[in-house]
């Protein structure tokens, strides 16, 4: 089988049941401190937002009155659940259908970019990066909240071990990517990133960067 019609096949089989599951395997986190970062990062963001990789949608209950939103999803199952938590939880919302590789939205357009749990998942986290970049208007802002290679040796050394089962389980996640340090390279200057463990979800996502990133008014 080609590795095509096998990514399609785990899509639709693996990939389907696990973005059925999404939200039930982060509600303790959610109810606890991930869900406490999250809405810290998310709340107090206005204007025109673009949040890539949105999952299931569960940055919706925390968007503020003057959100509005655009969410960026490449998985049909995914995204499916977008429209219904949309209604749900009364915002309106755009979703597209596309991967943070290739935003179809136009250049300098946004104030914000949200990725959530979505670096360590993206085939090539530089190029969303790039694409972030090229989306936000001058001085517009990235916001991350991301699993991220542990800073203790012995747990790092955990991630890399299982990195293989994890990411089949995980349809695609990498825990164990260093992806603080792919937001300068992309042109952004890092105005802060925190390291905070999260404890009780194990030793692969143990680890999360909670940060913004500026886009300069003027680009070098
Ligand atoms: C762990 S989920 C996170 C969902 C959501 N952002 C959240 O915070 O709960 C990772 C998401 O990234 C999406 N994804 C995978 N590859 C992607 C890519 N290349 N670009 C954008 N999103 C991607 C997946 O389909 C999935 O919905």
């Amino acid at each position: 089988m080609s590795s095509r019609r096998l990514h399609a096949a785990y899509s639709a089989t693996w990939g389907r049941c696990f973005a059925a599951m999404y939200d039930r395997m982060l509600a303790k986190a959610e109810v606890g401190k991930l869900g406490r970062l999250r809405h810290d990062l998310v709340a107090p963001l206005s204007g025109f937002i673009i949040d890539v990789g949105a999952g299931t949608g569960v940055n919706l209950r925390h968007f503020g009155e003057d959100a509005h939103v655009t969410m960026v999803e490449p998985d049909r199952f995914m995204a499916a659940r977008l429209a219904v938590k949309a209604h749900d939880v009364g915002k309106s919302v755009d979703v597209v259908l596309a991967p943070g590789e290739a935003l179809p939205l136009a250049d300098n357009s946004a104030d914000h970019v949200l990725c959530t749990l979505v670096l360590c998942t993206a085939g090539d986290p530089a190029a969303v990066l790039a694409e972030a970049f090229r989306v936000l208007k001058p001085g517009g802002e990235v916001h991350f909240l991301e699993h991220v290679r542990s800073d203790d040796p012995k747990v790092a050394r955990i991630q890399d071990r299982l990195r293989g089962p994890w990411s089949l389980l995980g349809c695609g996640c990498q825990a164990n990517r260093k992806t603080g340090l792919l937001f300068a390279p992309a042109g952004f200057v890092v105005e802060h990133i925190d390291r905070e463990q999260l404890n009780g979800c194990g030793p692969m996502v143990s680890e999360v960067i909670v940060g913004t990133a500026r886009k300069p008014l003027v680009s070098a």
